[in-house]
């Protein structure tokens, strides 16, 4: 993010009132939560916007379809999003609507000042119309056959089959989605924004360094290279929405007014907590404004919405942060396999808000790639990495205390360079950037690192032992877990509030961000269990609904007679080349090799079990059984790739990966340390 004012306000996309939020619309709620609960923590002025989209087309016709009034359709499924968002504890300031009074007088002067500027007008379009329905039909509500290919059932806006787009009207034999009828050709006047007059504003304000992601900067340089095309602002009545004023039948299209979302509701916050709107969007406020979206929603946030706010002399984004779009179980989610999964329904299926919000947070990095859900991962990273690394540290360093020193801290060890708690303060600066660039997945793994090394000491000093000869030390070394298990906990607590909560209200002390005052001396409360364990049972509530897609037939490759087939020269391939800073993510360390046996019908798979210095050993697969028999590696001091999400294979799950040479007489040869080095020591 570029030079921070002294206020942020964030949004998120402003979810339709037209059906439930799923698990998807929780990944941009996720991740913009935390980025809030992250600045807040660190103690910055910021604010959570967010509010129900209420108009449109299809908010019209489903309220139509149930008999009940836009209004009241709405305000439904605003109540059920507000109930869904707090229960997986989405912290807005104000979840408001963009039906509302303060939206429609901010929508109006936007248009006012646009219209003022010189870049709004009138031409008549013709599109298809209804005459059943009496209304206009648009892209998504016109069906037929593709002009390019023949497919039959495309929609008015782009075929799914050979993905061509095209204005509807080019639909051969064309249909009305509600009525299956034929649509007349008819005409009627438009008003549009003339983009192109914003062109060079739009082509600076994109191209400031922090704004937008790489990724997505791409795709934008590509629509700013032609002169961009008017946008259709109206739409006729029937329609839910707000009139253009001097019309009475025209509407703004739903997109004009649902990012005036952002400002309006914002205006209401103000209000209601004696602030303004100005301190926020002023054109000069001294406050950054930062969007989350999908990949969907570029358009809008990058073109349509910044010119808007230029031309009428609000303050533009600073920041708009794209995320990618979940998939499930390696697909799309969808309604006929059973991944399209609500919001309700995971909870319903009794599974924890926490759980998720902990995938996704170490799923999410600052690119703008899909993130999938799978529920043996979702499995894996919880018990391994929250309860084992995480919840166990504070747990096992809380209860020796509680049941042996009666629950009373003693002093922290004699600080020394480099040592474990100048570690958590190095920690907590990694996490902080981490937090700010949207790089929740680097968070979390900074956070577990420190945790794995809190329990490395404590496994190494025993403190439970060390009571017997040295009472003083290992209160000493149990007073240091308990607070770098405290620094752990408020530094996940963006991510995990209710398990921050926990280690606060047993360790009997609030977590501040930045306090490295320790906790000596106190009382500590008695230790639960932080988080559940995910159990097998509650996966299979969900994994039940999962219908196996209908096989594919293999892809069958064109022929290629055998002699033009050409094995290509070493020379020939372009080395794959990775960034440095990618290849300095990867985490080596040194592992001892504790036991090691083959897996039953896996004729080529070793399961080791690995002592990286942890509280446990880590399984490791690894493909190396036709290389080494299992006994040959036990003792062996290895190279681990320890920061690797948990894979399955043949019904294990293997957490990590061991260094082999290809090559040498067995095919394989393994990367040896000396046995000096310790079990957890970083190869760099
Ligand atoms: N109402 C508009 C946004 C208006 S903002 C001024 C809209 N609503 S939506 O309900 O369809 O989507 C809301 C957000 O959820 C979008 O940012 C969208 O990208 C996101 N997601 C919807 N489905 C998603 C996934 N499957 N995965 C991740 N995010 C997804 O668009
Ligand atoms: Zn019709």
């Amino acid at each position: 993010m570029a030079a921070m004012a002294s206020r942020t306000l964030v949004t998120m996309a402003l979810p339709y009132a037209n059906g439930s939020i799923h698990l998807g619309h929780l990944v941009e709620a996720v991740q913009t939560d935390i980025f809030v609960r992250a600045l807040k923590a660190m103690g910055r002025d910021a604010i959570f916007i967010c509010a129900s989209d209420a108009h449109g087309t299809p908010i019209e016709v489903n309220a139509a379809k149930v008999g009940i009034a836009p209004a009241e359709f709405v305000a439904r499924f605003h109540q059920e999003h507000a109930a869904d968002y707090a229960a997986f504890d989405i912290a807005f300031d104000t979840f408001y609507t963009t039906h509302s009074e303060e939206n429609r007088l901010h929508a109006e002067k936007i248009y006012e000042k646009i219209k003022a500027d010189g870049a709004v007008e009138q031409r008549e379009v013709e599109q298809f119309y209804c005459e059943v329905d009496k209304r206009f039909l648009p892209d998504r509500f016109v069906k037929g056959t593709c002009p390019k290919c023949g497919a039959a059932d495309q929609y008015g806006d782009a075929c799914e089959v050979c993905g061509s787009t095209y204005p509807p009207t080019d639909l051969k034999a064309p249909y009305c989605v509600l009525c299956q009828t034929p649509p007349v050709r008819r005409r009627s006047m438009h008003y549009f924004v003339r983009l192109s007059k914003y062109q060079d504003f739009l082509r600076q304000w994109t191209s400031t360094k922090g704004r937008l992601q790489p990724e997505i900067l791409h795709s934008i340089d590509g629509w700013l290279s032609e002169p961009l095309k008017d946008w259709d602002i109206s739409r006729d009545a029937p329609y839910f929405g707000f009139k253009i004023p001097g019309e009475e039948a025209k509407y703004f299209y739903v997109w004009l007014d649902a990012p005036v979302g952002y400002l309006s509701s914002t205006d209401h916050w103000a209000r209601a907590h004696g602030r303004t709107v100005e301190e926020f969007w002023a054109a000069d406020a001294d406050c950054d404004v930062v969007h989350f979206i999908g990949k969907d929603i570029v358009y809008f946030h990058t073109l349509f919405w910044p010119a808007m706010l230029h031309a009428s002399g609000w303050k533009v984004p600073s920041q708009v942060h794209v995320h990618g779009m979940l998939t499930v179980e390696g697909a799309k989610m969808s309604k006929s396999r059973g991944t399209f999964i609500n919001a309700r329904e995971y909870l319903d299926a009794g599974l924890e808000a926490e759980w998720l919000r902990y995938f996704y947070a170490a799923n999410l990095g600052t690119a703008p790639s899909d993130i999938d859900l799978s529920l043996s991962e979702l499995k894996n990273r919880v018990n391994g990495e929250l309860l084992n690394n995480l919840g166990n540290l504070a747990n096992r360093a809380l209860s020796i205390v509680y049941a042996r020193f009666e629950g009373k801290l003693g002093r922290m060890p004699e600080a020394s360079p480099n040592d474990l708690w100048s570690t958590a303060a190095a920690c907590e600066q990694e996490v902080s950037a981490a937090y700010l660039r949207c790089d929740t997945r680097a968070a979390v793994q900074a956070v577990l690192s420190l945790s794995s090394r809190a329990n490395e000491q404590l496994q190494r000093t025993q403190p439970w032992k060390l009571i017997a000869t040295d009472r003083d030390a290992a209160q000493a070394e149990l007073t240091l877990a308990v607070n770098v298990a405290r620094v752990c906990a408020r530094m996940l607590a963006p991510v995990v509030p209710k398990f921050a909560a926990g280690v606060a209200a047993q360790t009997g002390a609030p977590l501040r961000w930045g306090d490295f005052t320790p906790l000596e001396n106190a009382a500590v409360g008695e230790p639960h269990p932080l988080v559940r364990r995910i159990e097998d049972a509650d996966l299979a509530k969900l994994a039940s609904r999962f219908v196996a897609a209908a096989p594919k037939p293999a892809a069958v490759p064109a022929a290629v007679p055998a002699t033009a087939r050409k094995k290509p020269a070493v020379e020939e391939l372009p080395p794959a080349v990775i960034d440095l800073a990618v290849f300095a993510q990867t985490e080596l360390r040194a592992g001892k090799v504790v036991a090691c046996e083959r897996i039953p019908k896996a004729d080529k798979l070793l399961k080791l079990s690995i002592d990286l210095g942890e509280a446990a050993p880590r399984t490791i697969l690894s493909g190396v059984a036709k290389a080494y028999a299992p006994e040959e590696l036990i003792g062996k001091t290895v190279v681990v790739v320890a920061n690797l999400s948990p894979r399955e294979m043949r019904g294990e799950v293997s957490h990590g990966m061991v260094l082999f040479a290809t090559g040498g007489p067995r095919g394989f040869t393994v990367v040896e340390l000396s046995g000096e080095v310790p079990p957890g020591t970083k190869v760099k």
